[in-house]
């Protein structure tokens, strides 16, 4: 009996001086493998006399289980502490300063829209928007451009190959096709603003071929042209935050609108850049007018008992006027560095209760 205990006592102390799996595996397969030590007793008790057997057999079956724990159990712990080392290694100190990063910040054409947006919508305006791709109806002849006309080419409009039928789709050269839209979909009384991109094949100092604009429309009875003067009047002064806002209309040709004019702000030119509000120069910032009975008789509505004003303005104009921003092209350009300087933080949402900006 002695070679069994003295065989136990090797083998634990084995177990238990594993110190990885693979070590721990050696020592299974010396003892319970096909030529293992107690394997080989097992074989053995085929041989023994029933006698032998009854006495030995309990012994050698004990000693077999008992190994066989104790190698389960040192697996298990093996094991754990194998994933107690990788979770350590691998560990995360959360409250660790991050490393300094660029910001994300959102752009001054954005955030802009977002303020004539809240402007717009203080003076009970709806937000209405219309798709980038459009057609020939709503770009051009619902709004009254004949056909060939030249102010069609005056658009520098980019056109899509056209399709089976014909018909050539054209990305949108201006937001008054959202006009259109608005009113084939509702009835008057109508009151909308539609900021979004535009399109012109045009690329110089004041001029990208995407930049974004923002369309009004007011459409109800009795709507005359003082509605729209002092519409616009209130906006600028709200925008620029000045009550010495000073405009002038100036006659011009929409074919959409009759009449049509734009719209100048007295501002200052001195210090080499622009001042709203003070100074005695004139700066162009918005096409305006009365909406053609033409238009109004495209979409269904009685030029006789509704009338109706429009306008559309630069968004990115007006932003670089507010925030002093020179270029017009550096705004598309998605410098980091521009954006760092000229960008907002996300979380300086304009409303009318803590200001714009
Ligand atoms: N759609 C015109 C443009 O892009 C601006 C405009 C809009 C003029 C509405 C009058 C009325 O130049």
């Amino acid at each position: 009996m002695t070679d069994l205990s003295v065989l136990e006592s090797d083998l634990l102390g084995a177990v238990a001086a594993a110190s990885d799996l693979a070590a721990l595996e050696e020592v299974r397969v010396s003892a319970l493998g096909k030529h293992g030590s107690i394997s080989a007793l097992l074989k053995g008790m085929g041989a023994m006399s029933p006698d032998e057997r009854k006495e030995k057999g309990p012994l050698i079956n004990g000693l077999r289980d008992r190994v066989q724990t104790a190698i389960a159990e040192r697996k298990a712990a093996l094991e754990e502490a194998a994933l107690s080392a990788k979770l350590a290694a691998e560990r995360v100190d959360l409250t660790l300063p991050a490393p300094p990063r660029r910001k994300g910040s959102v752009h001054p054409t954005m955030q802009v829209m977002d303020e004539l947006v809240e402007i717009f919508a203080q003076m009970g305006f709806e937000v209405a928007e219309g798709p980038d791709i459009e057609d020939d109806w709503h770009n051009f002849t619902a709004l009254n451009f004949p056909p060939k006309h030249p102010a069609r080419e005056m658009h520098d409009t980019f056109f899509f190959n056209p399709d089976e039928k014909g018909e050539r789709k054209l990305l949108r050269t201006h937001t008054s096709p959202v006009q259109v839209r608005t009113m084939v979909s509702q009835k008057p009384p109508i009151r909308i603003v539609a900021p979004g991109r535009v399109f012109r094949c045009d690329s110089d100092q004041t001029h990208t071929p995407m930049f974004h604009q923002i369309e009004g429309l007011v459409i109800d009875r009795d709507i005359n042209m003082g509605h729209l003067k002092w519409t616009l009047e209130t906006f600028l002064g709200r925008y620029f935050e000045t009550d010495t806002v000073a405009t002038r209309f100036r006659p011009h040709h929409f074919p959409f609108t009759e009449p049509s004019a734009e719209m100048d702000v007295r501002c200052d030119r001195s210090g080499g850049e622009v001042k709203v509000g003070q100074g005695d120069s004139w700066l162009e910032i918005l096409g305006c007018g009365m909406v053609h009975p033409n238009v109004l008789r495209q979409v269904g509505i009685d030029p006789n008992e509704f009338q109706g004003f429009a306008f559309g303005l630069g968004v990115d104009r007006l932003a670089m006027l507010k925030y002093g921003m020179p270029d017009l092209r550096d705004m598309f350009a998605s410098d980091t560095r521009w954006l760092q300087h000229y960008g907002f933080s996300a979380y300086a949402v304009p409303n009318a209760a803590t200001g714009l900006d």
